[in-house]
């Protein structure tokens, strides 16, 4: 399959351009930093472009797209604006199949698994505060692919953290009570994506169960980088 991946170069990116290389498939990596880009292969191609001003996914069979900038108390646009060039050149160039990452936050419920301290303090203060315009533009970015008539999945994943090890990750529609997704889970969920039409047309909110971190632990490391 000829895949190509936006927001490569991050976190999840990196851990999908491996998994995908791994599995056999084509990809074309795009990042604005090809240089500082670190994964190598065969049948691997590094493209630099600024999302917000070109979308490179001619010859694609899947677009998947794991964009993403830091929390900002200013106004966030990447999220419409790189999808919207991403939309228009898949329609330009007649390439269907479109799988982006948003977020569970985009859509705040009480998580079972989340006790007093995510239901009631960090949930609430994060989406109200530093999270707030991010969230904006991720329903607006959700907006679009849902009105785009492709064939497009919506990946909500949970708080993010660092891992190489896929797990047998969580799928369900729309929200989870899961409170941690891992990277790897979130790439390898990213690919089978790109070859399952299960949920096409649908959200998936996707966790990782096994080897999940503490939760203060993540909400220091992700929204404060420490
Ligand atoms: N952190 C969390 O707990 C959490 C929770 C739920 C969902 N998410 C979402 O999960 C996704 C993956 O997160 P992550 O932390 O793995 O990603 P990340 O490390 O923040 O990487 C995002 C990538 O987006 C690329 N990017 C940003 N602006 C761009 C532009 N204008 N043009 C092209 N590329 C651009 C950057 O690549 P270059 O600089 O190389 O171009 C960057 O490497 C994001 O959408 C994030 O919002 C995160």
């Amino acid at each position: 399959m000829r895949i190509v991946v936006f927001g490569a170069n991050g976190g999840t990116g990196r851990r999908l351009i491996q998994q995908a290389l791994d599995r056999g498939h084509d990809v074309r990596a795009v990042t604005r930093q090809p240089r500082s880009f670190p994964v190598a292969g065969a049948g691997l191609e590094v493209v630099e472009a600024d999302v917000t001003v070109d979308a490179p996914v001619e010859g694609a069979d899947v677009v998947l797209s794991t964009l993403g900038a830091p929390y900002t108390r200013r106004p966030v646009t990447l999220y419409s604006r790189g999808t919207a060039m991403i939309l228009a050149a898949m329609r330009r160039v007649d390439v269907r199949r479109l799988v982006v990452v948003s977020s569970g936050a985009t859509e705040p419920h009480h998580h079972a698994e989340g006790g007093f301290l995510l239901n009631r303090v960090i949930q609430p203060l994060v989406t109200a505060t530093i999270g707030k315009s991010t969230y904006v533009d991720m329903r607006a970015m959700e907006a679009l692919v849902r009105d785009s008539g492709l064939d497009w999945t919506i990946v909500r994943p949970s708080g993010l953290f660092d891992s190489d090890s896929v797990t047998r990750y969580r799928l369900s529609e729309n929200r989870s009570d899961g409170v941690f997704t891992s990277r790897a889970d979130l790439a390898a969920c990213l690919l089978d994506q790109a070859a399952d039409r299960t949920w096409i047309g649908r959200t998936a909110a996707v966790t990782t169960a096994e080897g999940a971190p503490t939760l203060s632990a993540v909400l220091r490391r992700e929204a404060f980088g420490r």
